[in-house]
């Protein structure tokens, strides 16, 4: 099992046999939680605190089930109820934590880049549940776990990758993933919400929908991240829906065969027909949340191998 980091800041300076590390050990904690019981005692004595400063369900419930199944102390602090909003700063906070010891701590915070100054300032290993624009590592490896395991493979497959790319650090995080993993990742929105430097990672841009998905293994939706536009990006939630909502109609130019895939949170009828976000014969959305658990228990574990290595 080789995984260099201290961290997992992002999917950015991770080697392809890193991620094959981590996507092997997640489908083993796939398993695990398939049972009954599922415990494990690989974090056994480690404490680890959660730190959200946004909202979040499905990632900060996944890491504190991870840590938990794994037999870590697992805190997870109301940063509604903490000092920040007496204003202390991101960096005091993160001391005063640090000054308790923890071994693991995973963050969510709206500024790209505030994840990697924190794990500059702090002893433990850091895990980043999503900084700003920038980067969501554990959803793009759970995405691609949930891809390899629904095509057999992680390689040479054709992704589009749909709507508001300019606001998502997991369009990032998977451009970066499924690029390093040697797959064909396509960009299909409104010329609005597509950055230009987007062509630089070696992708695809369309601002056809029906174009975008055409001949496509796996069509990947994005939320309209309204909290992060200042202005008007779309003309309207309904003549999006039209252009690029996904629906049964649209997704018939993929392959017969794709699936569909959203991160969460979904706005039915914005970017998704309801219908087939619940077609269990196409959409993978379930599958997604269930290897989010497994790819964070695997994160965290290999992250403590290495913190136990430096201890020895
Ligand atoms: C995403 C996020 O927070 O970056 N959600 C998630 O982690 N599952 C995407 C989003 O908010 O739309």
């Amino acid at each position: 099992m080789t995984y260099r980091g201290r961290h997992l800041l992002g999917i950015e300076p991770l080697h392809p046999t890193e991620i094959t590390t981590l996507l092997d050990l997640a489908d083993s904690y796939v398993d695990l939680n398939r049972r009954a019981q599922k415990r494990s005692d690989v974090l056994a004595g480690l404490t680890q605190i959660n730190m959200f400063f946004e909202n979040s369900t499905r990632t900060q419930s996944s890491f504190e089930l991870a840590g938990k199944r794994l037999g870590a102390d697992v805190m997870n602090m109301a940063m509604q109820a903490s000092s920040i909003k007496k204003g202390e700063t991101l960096i005091d906070t993160a001391m005063t934590l640090n000054a308790m010891h923890p071994d693991l701590l995973v963050v969510r915070h709206p500024h790209s880049g505030a994840v990697d100054l924190l794990a500059q300032k702090v002893n433990c290993a850091v895990l980043n549940a999503g900084d700003g624009r920038h980067e969501h590592p554990t959803q793009a490896l759970l995405d691609a776990l949930t891809i390899r395991r629904a095509k057999g493979r992680l390689h040479r497959l054709n992704i589009a990758i749909c709507g508001d790319i300019a606001h998502s650090r997991v369009a990032r995080s998977n451009i970066l993933l499924l690029g390093k993993m040697e797959n064909r990742v396509r960009l299909v929105g409104p010329p609005t919400l597509i950055p230009g430097p987007m062509k630089d990672l070696g992708v695809e841009v369309y601002d056809d929908m029906r174009e975008g998905i055409a001949g496509c293994d796996v069509v990947m939706m994005l939320r309209l991240q309204k909290e992060r536009m200042d202005g008007g990006f779309v003309p309207s939630e309904r003549e999006y829906y039209h252009r690029y909502g996904l629906d049964a109609e649209k997704l018939g130019h993929a392959k017969p065969d794709a699936i569909v895939m959203h991160p969460g949170p979904m706005n039915r009828g914005v970017e998704i027909d309801g219908t087939l976000a619940d077609d269990i014969n196409r959409s993978v959305i379930q599958e997604q949340v269930e290897m989010g658990v497994a790819v964070r228990m695997a994160a965290m574990d290999l992250l403590a191998r290495n913190l136990r290595a430096e201890a020895a």
